[in-house]
């Protein structure tokens, strides 16, 4: 039986709960309180969650955070679960799905064994990242009556995983390790009286009644929370790539590997080759070698590195090679990825004959960039926008962050690819933003919220490196009179009311 554990590791001393054991298939496996299933099947060599449903093909997990789907499994009777952010339990029975599951389970969420609890609150906060983390310290300094919901057992979005000092201001924790970044917020948080968090809380939905939020541990509760104002901080999916068998176990997102290695302590594979070399692609290399994992090659379509010269200065000093103007044509493999092969581009994106090279690798780990999660921005009636330079879908929003429905705001990733910094400033923003409309607001906060957006466009923004950025988030920012029109048109359908930001009280 393999053991992927990494037991040692030059920056993160992991934290293992207690062992459990879990039925898996018929088989016991280990597990420590508060790892997600998923780690302690990868602890174990298991890389398989499903099969496609006409060939039958083996296929892997990708985004290790809930967006992708690839893992559901049945757990305890419940179809359909989402092994990559369900916590392992003692004695809990875990099956993969083989195929569409039948609707005639007797799992809790049809049988009423879930309490329904009824929350009214003055500003319900969703994702707690950066966005939202900041949003949820700027609510508790001013007394509002809010919540804080995020679907992940520990709070810090994207920083859980990063083990390298950040990029950015001193203000904003330049010089300062994600992981570190993210637990002194979340003690910050935890302690404050009129903002309780919900983790392992996922918002499923804006509903006529409420915001419905489903809590999977401890207690499972359906929550529906009646706010006054939202504001959505839900970050970022991976996006895929198209080659030959990208479908096999072991093909993943560079940030599902991160997810592994960096939060549960578990490594993704032996050998990567990772595709994309940006900043993500770059920073996860590095993160391979300290957990233990070599790294065959880095490659980049492109014919210059996508990200900072330091970090990539990194990996080609520690022996990794970078390959330019090449990408990903194949991976092979029964079970799971043996091998990868990779082929030169031309200028024109055609590939070159006879450039083919083969990597024995088992993982390949896609850093191919991000694309927001608008899904329930999308799912509550926000007019949306393709702004490619956002990485896709984004809610059109007013310059302080309010969306297309009264009293809906957005901040972070999820109002367009940026990074930490912007999500800090961001997340204050759009709380200082509710709290105007919520009644909370005074001349210094206003003027608080000028100082942030002027720093944010006048001078963080005019970084050549984060020009793409400002001028996709301009395109989101519509007129006063185009949002004006949106907002009648969306009290008229229900959302949002006259009486704005009453949105469901
Ligand atoms: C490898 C890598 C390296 C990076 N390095 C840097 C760096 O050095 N400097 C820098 O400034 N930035 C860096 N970034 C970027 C930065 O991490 C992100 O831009 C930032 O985390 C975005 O913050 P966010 O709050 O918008 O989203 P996220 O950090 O993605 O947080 C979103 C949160 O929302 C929760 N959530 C999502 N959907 C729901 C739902 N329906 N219900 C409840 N909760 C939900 C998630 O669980 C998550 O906790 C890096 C990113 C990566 C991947
Ligand atoms: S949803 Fe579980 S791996 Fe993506």
């Amino acid at each position: 039986m393999s053991d992927r554990r990494i037991w040692s590791h030059p920056i993160i001393s992991f934290k293992r709960g207690k062992r459990i054991f879990f039925n898996f298939e018929g088989r016991l496996v280990e597990a420590y309180e508060g790892e997600s299933i998923i780690a302690a099947l990868y602890a174990i060599g298991v890389a398989t969650f499903s099969w496609s449903p006409r060939f039958k093909r083996p296929r892997g997990a990708f985004c290790m955070i809930g967006k992708c789907s690839s893992c559901l499994s049945t757990v305890n009777g419940v179809p359909n679960t989402r092994i990559c952010v369900e916590l392992a339990k003692e004695g809990a029975f875990i099956e993969r799905q083989r195929g569409p599951p039948s609707m005639g389970f007797e799992g809790p969420l049809f049988n009423n064994q879930v309490e329904k609890v009824e929350a009214a609150v003055d500003l319900l906060i969703i994702g707690g990242g950066p966005a939202g983390l900041h949003a949820a310290l700027t609510a508790s300094v001013l007394g509002i009556k809010a919540a804080l919901v995020d679907e992940g057992a520990r709070l810090g979005g994207q920083l859980i995983k990063q083990t390298h000092k950040f990029f950015g201001t001193r203000d904003y924790y330049g010089g300062a390790r994600g992981f570190e970044i993210a637990e002194k917020l979340s003690e910050n948080i935890e302690e404050s009286p009129n903002v309780p968090v919900y983790r392992n809380a996922t918002a499923y939905g804006f509903f006529s009644e409420g915001v419905g939020v489903i809590v999977r541990y401890p207690k499972p509760m359906n929550i529906v929370f009646k706010p006054r104002a939202v504001i959505v901080c839900t970050g970022a999916m991976e996006r895929g790539l198209e080659f030959e068998n990208n479908d096999l176990p072991g093909v993943m997102g560079a940030g599902g590997a991160q997810t592994l290695m960096n939060r549960y302590g578990v490594r993704p594979g032996d050998k990567a080759l990772v595709v994309g070399s940006g900043n993500v692609g770059l920073i996860v290399s590095y993160q391979l070698l300290q957990a233990g994992v070599k790294v065959g090659a880095v490659v980049e379509i492109a014919h210059s590195i996508g990200g900072w010269f330091v970090h990539a200065a990194k990996v080609v000093r520690l022996g990794v090679p970078i390959y330019l103007g090449h990408s990903i044509v194949r991976a092979m493999g029964s079970e799971r990825v043996e091998e990868a092969v990779i082929q030169a581009f031309d200028g024109e994106m055609n590939p070159i004959p006879g450039t083919e090279k083969q990597f024995n690798v088992d993982l390949v780990l896609l850093a191919v960039g991000l694309m927001p999660d608008y899904t329930i921005l999308s799912q509550a009636g926000c007019v949306m926008k393709w702004v490619s330079e956002l990485g896709g879908l984004v809610p059109v929003r007013t310059m302080y962050l309010e969306t297309s429905i009264p009293g809906l705001y957005v901040a972070g990733d999820a109002a367009g690819i940026e990074e930490a910094t912007t999500a800090f400033i961001e997340g204050e923003i759009a709380a200082i933003s509710a709290a105007e409309k919520l009644g909370y607001a005074n001349a210094d906060l206003l003027r608080r919220r000028e100082k942030l957006l002027d720093f944010l466009w006048n001078e963080y923004r005019q970084a050549p490196v984060v020009e793409r950025a400002r001028v996709g988030k301009l395109k989101a920012i519509v007129s006063e009179e185009e949002m004006e029109e949106h907002w009648r048109r969306s009290i008229a359908n229900g959302l949002g009311s006259p009486r704005s930001p009453h949105i469901f009280q």
